[in-house]
């Protein structure tokens, strides 16, 4: 009874734990979006369109905090949405690191 209790518990808590640490299929299914919802206006291969160039050498110098919060919040006045509907803050920040890094492409 002990024992099932604390599976019970585990089930409970493991998805908080994980939160932090995206799985690799959520990495996957977000490189997909950023490569076709995100590269519809910064390009497919980042090199920008309507939305700016998003690769590394593009955003040398700026901090994945600040692209976090703009991928979140979009740019009120321009073109840029804001993607809070569809991904988290971890999300945001995975994706910020990965395009400064150039994981994406
Ligand atoms: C409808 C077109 C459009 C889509 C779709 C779009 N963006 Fe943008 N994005 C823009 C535009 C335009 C800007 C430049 C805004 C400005 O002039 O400040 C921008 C700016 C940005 C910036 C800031 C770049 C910098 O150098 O400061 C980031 C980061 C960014 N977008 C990421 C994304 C990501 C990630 C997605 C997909 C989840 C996305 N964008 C989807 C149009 C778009």
């Amino acid at each position: 009874m002990r024992r099932l209790f604390s599976v019970a518990l585990l089930a409970v808590w493991a998805p908080i734990a994980v939160a932090s640490e995206l799985s690799d299929t959520r990495k996957a299914e977000l490189r997909h979006m950023v490569l076709h919802d995100c590269g519809s206006c910064h390009g497919m291969t980042m090199k920008g369109g309507l939305g700016s160039a998003l690769r590394p050498v593009d955003l040398e110098g700026t901090d994945a905090d600040s692209l976090a919060y703009i991928i979140l919040n979009g740019v009120p006045g321009k073109p840029m949405p804001a993607w809070r509907a569809l991904i988290n803050e971890d999300e945001a920040k995975w994706i910020a690191e990965a395009l400064t890094k150039g994981l994406i492409k």
